[in-house]
């Protein structure tokens, strides 16, 4: 019995996977919706109804997958563009901006979704917040070294910040890049999603934050009314 959060899941799951046509490079994101996108994606591949498609993936999960559903593969350095990539987020604002990262993923997924012609989210309606940040602690990759001195300069813009433990593993979590991650808390939320990622990717020491601005050009929202499964809409004006 499927629970109701994954039934929305894969409600947005396979409508991302029908914007998908044959020949196309798809950016192929990473954590729980995502890999049911992956699934999803590879049972039309495999019955014959998308053809001559090349994934692109943002993280060793998605890598392991992919491979193991047999969706032919090329690594981003290999490609100059991606036509489309679908991945999850942790928040979405109004505006359609995000907070990913929440499997410390966000370095391989910025990259991904920066270079492709058409970036769709897919997420469940406990996703959508008025403000990002309240809930969920904004991620950011630091070099191992740099933790420190970076949790400072954190602090100085008021960011408090925790060091990503692992589970199963004594000490952090360690990115598909080697690297810390750093989550973050700000007071009152984050007023301007824009210049806050600039501010952090300025510092020293950081890799990449988890503020996606201004790249998602649609958002589908699964939601379960009345036992129903529906898809909601957001698109970027
Ligand atoms: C990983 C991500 C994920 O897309 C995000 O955490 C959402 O995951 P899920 O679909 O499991 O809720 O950004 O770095």
């Amino acid at each position: 019995m499927v629970d109701l959060q994954t039934q929305m899941k894969i409600a947005v799951a396979d409508a991302a996977v029908e914007q998908i046509e044959d020949g196309m490079v798809v950016g192929l994101g990473s954590g729980s919706t995502a890999a049911l996108m992956i699934k999803s994606l590879a049972a039309k591949i495999k019955d014959g109804s998308l053809k001559d498609i090349v994934g692109v993936t943002t993280s060793f999960q998605g890598e392991v997958l992919a491979s193991e559903l047999q969706i032919p593969l090329r690594a981003f350095s290999a490609v100059n563009t991606i036509d489309i990539a679908i991945d999850g987020a942790d928040e979405v604002d109004p505006s359609l901006q995000l907070i990913k990262g929440g499997g410390a993923c966000h370095v391989q997924e910025k990259l991904v979704a920066s270079i492709a012609e058409r970036f769709v989210v897919v997420v469940d309606s406990t996703k959508l917040v008025e403000k990002l940040n309240l809930n969920f602690k904004l991620p950011v990759e630091v070099l191992p070294n740099a933790w420190k001195s970076v949790l400072k300069k954190l602090e100085d813009i008021h960011g408090v910040s925790e060091l990503r433990m692992a589970q199963k593993k004594a000490g952090p979590i360690v990115t598909d890049q080697g690297n810390l991650v750093l989550d973050v808390c700000f007071k009152n939320g984050i007023q301007n999603p824009e210049d806050l990622e600039n501010t952090i990717n300025n510092i020293p020491g950081v890799l990449e934050n988890g503020l996606f601005v201004n790249l998602a050009d649609e958002v589908l929202i699964g939601e379960i009314k009345d036992g129903i499964t529906k898809i909601n809409r957001l698109k970027k004006n």
